[in-house]
């Protein structure tokens, strides 16, 4: 990072963003090629930034910026296997799951892509193995359901690839429980026979108490009803700590590993893939890794102005810091991406949700934003109200594929689409006082009543919106957009200037929750506690008696 060219850049940027007054509609009459000029291609992959308040020097100047932020020398050290995680001494190579044709990276003399591709064949092996119903439950019958056992990064990725590629399903049922709320485990079993369930229990560190705690009851269930010998037919486990796997039980040969050079939310590439893997079977899985390693391949080697990730990046740190924009909403007009937003929560928030520096100081300016949002054209019925005529301006992502996968069904998609657009077109253009009163008029309203209701029907446009529009979604291309993502995520953090591999934060929570489990249950006093917790436990305890 070259400090001074670098905040000279954001000064210049932050000058020209305060010069700048026009609108986007402005723009878009003022330059018939506005579309063409801020929006970007890779395949049939495409990213239109033209409804961001962005000019042409506003990207050269971010061009800049990237220069003097080091993308470049970042991005090498990534793919090259460098410990770009300082905090945790560990390299970051969640490319090199999916990098499996081309040079292997070697990390502490190990030669990552050797021991990727054989955990991979041990997982194709057992996915075929369970599908096929070769490996059967305890009673010789067929699984009929998997039920994913993990949180966090051990949980999110499959759950939300799984919901994504459902055309694609063709083995057993897959389950996710995560918290550890009893409902979710109770909830999820009330339907399932112990049976036919196999349990896979993911935890990159073997330790995490809400699965560890899901575990246990889950293998209760299937003791009870089956037998402690049952035990070995029907559990896997996916996990870097394989000395714990051994201790809870589960037979060497169904413990599929990876490695601490994978961050836990950049891991469904890896074996926490293998429920995903069990319900799409491994070949549309390894669609899945080739469309990332793809969108790898584009992020390395295109150049920055045709780059998906470091635009959507260059735009994201923008947004942020330059506009001040506190959050973003990511709105899949896509069902089957519900819980996509929810998954990048997690990839963008524990990843950019920092406030030092690689060299330990405090940042000078604001970090990643709040992620959220639901699936399109849901959300249009319940927040969008505010997106258009709130006091706070928040960029959207749109996200939408043009075919779908019910040709049947065509005119549901047409609608969906046309909503999406419209959406995108209505932040940008919003609606003026003279054009809500003369549609008013027009509808025959009496001007007393124009009067009185046209300024409520005011939209002040100008609020920004990206899409990103692809042929079909398909492993393939759910591969490329997660890793489009994942690189987003990179490019922020290196401008930022932080360390989007670790995450301390969560840890204050974890060691608190430890110390009051006692004092929930009554063994220890809450007196010693600050007087909201100790009135809260009280509380808990009079109602529990009550
Ligand atoms: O609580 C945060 C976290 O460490 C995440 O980063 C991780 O994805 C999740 O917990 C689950 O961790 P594990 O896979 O080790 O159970």
């Amino acid at each position: 990072m070259d400090q001074s060219a670098f905040d000279k850049q954001v000064t210049a940027l932050r000058e020209q963003r305060a010069a700048t007054k026009g609108t986007m509609r402005d723009a878009f009459a003022a330059d018939p090629k506005r579309f063409e000029r801020f929006s970007a291609t890779d395949g049939d992959l495409l990213l239109d930034w033209s409804k961001c308040a962005v000019e042409a020097d506003t990207m050269a100047m971010l061009e800049k910026l990237a220069g003097a932020a080091d993308l470049a020398g970042r991005r090498a050290a990534m793919f090259e296997g460098k410990k770009i995680n300082i905090t945790e001494d560990r390299a970051v190579l969640h490319t090199a799951l999916r990098n499996l044709t081309g040079k292997s990276v070697v990390v502490d003399g190990q030669d990552t892509k050797a021991e990727v591709i054989a955990v991979l064949d041990a997982m194709g092996a057992f996915a075929e193995a369970i599908r096929s119903g070769k490996a059967a439950g305890a009673t010789g019958k067929k699984i009929t359901d998997i039920v994913n056992i993990g949180i966090g990064g051990s949980d999110l990725g499959p759950a939300m690839v799984t919901l994504a590629l459902a055309p694609y399903h063709d083995g057993p049922r897959a389950h996710y429980v995560s918290n550890v709320d009893g409902a979710h485990i109770h909830d999820t079993l009330k339907g399932l026979s112990p049976e036919t369930t196999l349990f896979i229990i993911a935890s990159k560190t073997f330790t995490t108490v809400e699965t560890m705690t899901n575990a246990e009851t889950a293998r209760k269930w299937v003791e009870k009803a089956l037998g402690k010998e049952a035990i070995g037919k029907h559990f896997a486990a996916v996990s870097t700590a394989l000395d714990l796997v051994s201790k809870f039980g589960i037979a060497s040969d169904r413990v599929f590993g990876f490695w601490d050079w994978v961050g836990g939310r950049y891991s469904v590439w890896s074996a926490i893939g293998l429920p995903v893997m069990i319900a799409i079977g491994p070949r549309n899985f390894r669609a899945f890794l080739d469309g990332a390693h793809e969108m790898d391949e584009h992020f390395r080697t295109a150049p920055l102005q045709k780059n998906l990730p470091a635009l959507l990046g260059l735009i994201g740190w923008w947004h942020r810091v330059v506009c001040k924009y506190p959050a973003r909403a990511v709105i899949p007009y896509d069902q089957r991406l519900s819980r996509l937003p929810a998954y990048l929560q997690q990839l963008d928030m524990e990843s950019n949700g920092k406030s030092v520096t690689l060299e330990g100081g405090a940042v000078t300016t604001p970090t990643g934003p709040l992620v959220w949002g639901e699936p399109g054209t849901n959300g249009q019925h319940a927040f969008f109200q505010l997106l258009h005529q709130g006091t706070d301006f928040i960029p959207v992502e749109f996200l939408a594929a043009a075919v779908s996968h019910e040709p049947e069904l065509k005119n549901h998609h047409d609608l969906l689409l046309a909503n999406c657009l419209a959406q995108s077109e209505a932040f940008m253009k919003g609606r003026t006082l003279e054009e809500a009163r003369a549609q008013m008029l027009a509808k025959g309203m009496k001007p007393a009543d124009v009067d009185r209701i046209a300024p409520h029907r005011v939209f002040s446009g100008n609020r920004p919106s990206l899409t990103i529009l692809y042929r079909k979604l398909d492993p393939r291309t759910l591969g490329r957009l997660i890793a489009l993502y994942e690189h987003r995520v990179f490019v922020e953090g290196t401008l930022f200037n932080i360390n989007s591999f670790d995450q301390w934060g969560v840890e204050l929570g974890k060691e608190l929750a430890t110390g009051l489990l006692p004092v929930v249950e009554g063994k220890e006093t809450a007196a010693n506690r600050d007087a909201s917790t100790a009135g809260l436990v009280g509380h808990i305890h009079q109602l529990r008696s009550a």
